[in-house]
């Protein structure tokens, strides 16, 4: 079984704990806060808790390290752990720049270890079925993907709407698409702190032609979770905010009838939803992460993935600065 320490006990670094003591050996406890500390030394009395990253590291027993601390440390935490040899799973996105991933996506390359950035939604299975619509040409020819992601709140302050939000769904976005936008733009104003940008729309065009895009905002009266995808036979949407009907399929479509010569009608069938398993999305996401591990990377695909997605991110920032 894999020994696992983790680096980050905060709200989220709860869930991820929870998972990897079930699904691995939970060794190490690490964290900046001794009353994180403490509380989480209670819960996992087996592990061995330390406020210094090193000591972690410098267990040689130890094969991965899991990093749920705030973005801006995730750079610096994921090389020492990779330079330590240690595999490495960090919450998204794991560098605010793209040389930074590069250096990373090096490092995990050149070590031979597994750099696995957290896309939560990419182990969905909603998001699983979409792919699969998507990849068996069910959908016909994807044309266009848009993503909703509002909210009244979360209001932050040390990173924008497009980091915070926008990050769930790119990866998506890039996963269902397969290609790296051949043009971002992204538009957005701050409006409560300075800097900070609350609501940003962005525009994606790929090689192929396909467009999608992002609307990502916590001032907004709707609380929408969803992503649409729009094909030339037929239409589906993974909407997170729905407990039964994660995904829909609309079969309707453009259509050109024999004999109007250049007329474009429209065609509906069905509606339909197929049945998504209720597993948890972070459990899946583990399970991955571990059999990386005793597997080995397998391409480094996720780790590249990560780079794809930063980039993007990258992209669209400066867009978004008038870049
Ligand atoms: N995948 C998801 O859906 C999802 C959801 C929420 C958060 N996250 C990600 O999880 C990460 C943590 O978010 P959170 O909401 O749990 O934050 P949080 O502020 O609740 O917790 C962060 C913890 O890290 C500790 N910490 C900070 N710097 C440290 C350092 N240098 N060394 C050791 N400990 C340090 C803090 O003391 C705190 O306990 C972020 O990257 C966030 O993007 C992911």
């Amino acid at each position: 079984m894999a020994r696992v320490g983790q680096v980050g006990l905060g709200y989220w670094g709860t869930n991820l704990a929870r998972n990897f003591d079930e699904l691995a050996e939970l060794t190490w406890l690490c964290d900046a806060s001794p009353e994180a500390l403490e509380q989480f030394g209670r819960r996992y009395p087996g592990a061995k808790a330390t406020g210094d990253f090193d000591e972690l590291l410098g267990d040689d027993t130890l094969d991965a390290v899991v990093i749920a601390t705030p973005v801006p440390t995730h750079y610096e935490l994921a090389k020492r752990a990779l330079e330590a040899g240690k595999h490495v799973f960090v919450e998204k996105p794991p560098a605010m720049q793209a040389a930074e991933m590069e250096e990373l996506v090096r490092l995990a390359e050149a070590g031979g270890r597994v750099l696995m950035p957290g896309h939560l939604l990419l182990y969905h299975p909603g998001v699983r079925k979409l792919k699969e619509l998507v990849d068996s040409g069910e959908l016909g020819d994807v044309l266009c993907v848009y993503g909703n992601r509002q909210n009244l709140g979360k209001i932050r302050k040390d990173e924008n709407a497009l980091w915070s939000l926008g990050v769930h769904d790119l990866s998506v976005i890039l996963f269902l698409v397969g290609e790296e936008p051949s043009q971002a733009v992204a538009h957005g104003n701050a409006f409560l702190t300075q800097g900070v940008e609350d609501v940003v729309f962005c525009y994606l065009r790929f090689p192929s032609g396909k467009i999608a895009h992002m609307h990502l905002s916590w001032l907004d009266p709707h609380k929408m979770r969803k992503l649409t995808v729009v094909g030339r036979e037929k239409m589906a949407v993974f909407d997170d905010m729905e407990l039964e009907r994660k995904v829909t399929i609309y079969e309707k479509a453009p259509w050109e009838p024999a004999g109007i010569y250049g007329e474009w009608r429209t065609r509906t069938g069905d509606i339909f939803s197929p049945k998504i398993p209720n597993d948890e999305p972070l459990r899946l996401e583990c399970e991955h992460f571990l059999s990386l591990v005793v597997n080995g990377p397998n391409g480094h695909a996720e780790a590249r993935d990560g780079l794809t997605v930063v980039r993007a991110l990258e992209r669209l920032t400066e867009s978004l600065r008038g870049g």
